[in-house]
């Protein structure tokens, strides 16, 4: 059969609030902002962009508030080629919004509002079944009910539609979903809260990944940012090294990491070259501020020279 789309997420939409700050807060402190910047975002979107940006063959299944937020959010997608027919506008709720503490190190610290995200409901997966029916992979989240992550799940498991789980937040999930997952990614932090290792170097990592595995996905990567990742699969482990960059903001990096993973081992790449690509993309994204402002395009990646080291082996053709 010929598939409509390469990727379909199902998955959040926000908008992002983004402080910069000097240095990391203190208990009971208030600090002026360095600056503020409102941006489109939600993991869910974001990976969906990063998708549409690379040249896949994109769509979003979510909720989005009956405000002005909702709909320039779901525009925006529209307009870069993600198929948002099965976004909906919710007039009961408001648009989810982020959040989001940038530190001078680049990293964050977000605060979820969810608004209609909350909302997304077994109903809304049901809707988009001649969707899910028309994709190579399904891409999952966790900034929705998990009953509704489990029953996209099984559904994708059930019509032979391979499954991308990324568990973030980490939120526990049925032990019947999690075996309908093809791949499962987390970074190190979702990593630590899921199996209850201290995920603080590779060995970490790789214990963390075993056991991630050994709940029912097909393979697991953890992702460690700057420091690289694990990928335990049928053939076992591998760790791809992180690309040594630049760090602005690493907002959206794990969105693009997934994204450009799934592509390239969509692609028939075995899984560490496919996450060596994932790398790429997210080194690119660190260096730019903000969710999906961050996202790089396939030609972007194309022309990446990354500082001292080698790109990924793999050159897509989507
Ligand atoms: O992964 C980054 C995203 O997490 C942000 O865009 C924010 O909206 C939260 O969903």
């Amino acid at each position: 059969m010929s598939e409509r789309f390469d990727v379909c997420v199902l998955g959040s939409l926000n908008v992002d609030f983004v402080a910069s700050v000097a240095r990391r807060l203190r208990r009971g402190e208030t600090v002026t902002s360095l600056g503020l910047d409102i941006v489109p975002g939600g993991k869910g979107a974001n990976q969906a962009l990063a998708a549409a940006r690379l040249g896949a063959r994109t769509a979003l299944i979510g909720r989005v508030g009956g405000d002005p937020y909702g709909t320039d959010l779901r525009n925006r997608l529209a307009d870069e080629g993600v198929d948002v027919t099965y976004v909906r506008i919710d007039p009961e709720a408001p648009t989810g919004l982020a959040i989001i503490i940038v530190e001078p190190s680049g990293q964050n610290s977000i605060i979820l509002a969810p608004g209609a995200n909350a909302r997304v409901g077994l109903a809304d997966v049901e809707a988009a079944e001649p969707f899910i029916r028309t994709t190579k992979a399904l891409v999952v989240q966790m900034e929705m009910p998990a009953s509704v992550a489990s029953r996209a799940l099984h559904l994708a498991r059930s019509i032979g539609v391979r499954t991308i789980f990324n568990q973030a937040p980490a939120l526990p999930i049925d032990r019947s979903a999690l075996e309908c997952v093809d791949l499962l990614i987390v970074n190190e932090t979702e990593a630590e809260v899921l199996t209850g290792v201290d995920v603080d170097g590779l060995a970490g990592a790789r214990r963390a990944a075993a056991i991630l595995r050994s709940t029912g996905p097909g393979a697991a990567i953890v992702t460690m940012g700057g420091s690289g990742a694990v990928v335990d699969g049928p053939d076992g482990q591998d760790f791809v090294p992180a690309f040594v960059v630049d760090v602005v903001d690493t907002t959206a990096a794990g969105d693009a990491f997934v994204a450009a993973t799934t592509l390239a081992w969509l692609a028939g790449q075995n899984l560490a070259v496919a996450a060596g690509y994932g790398s790429q993309v997210a080194a690119l994204t660190v260096g730019r501020r903000g969710a999906q402002p961050s996202l790089p395009t396939a030609e972007e990646v194309a022309a990446w020279r990354p500082p001292g080291g080698e790109r990924s082996q793999f050159r897509p053709s989507f």
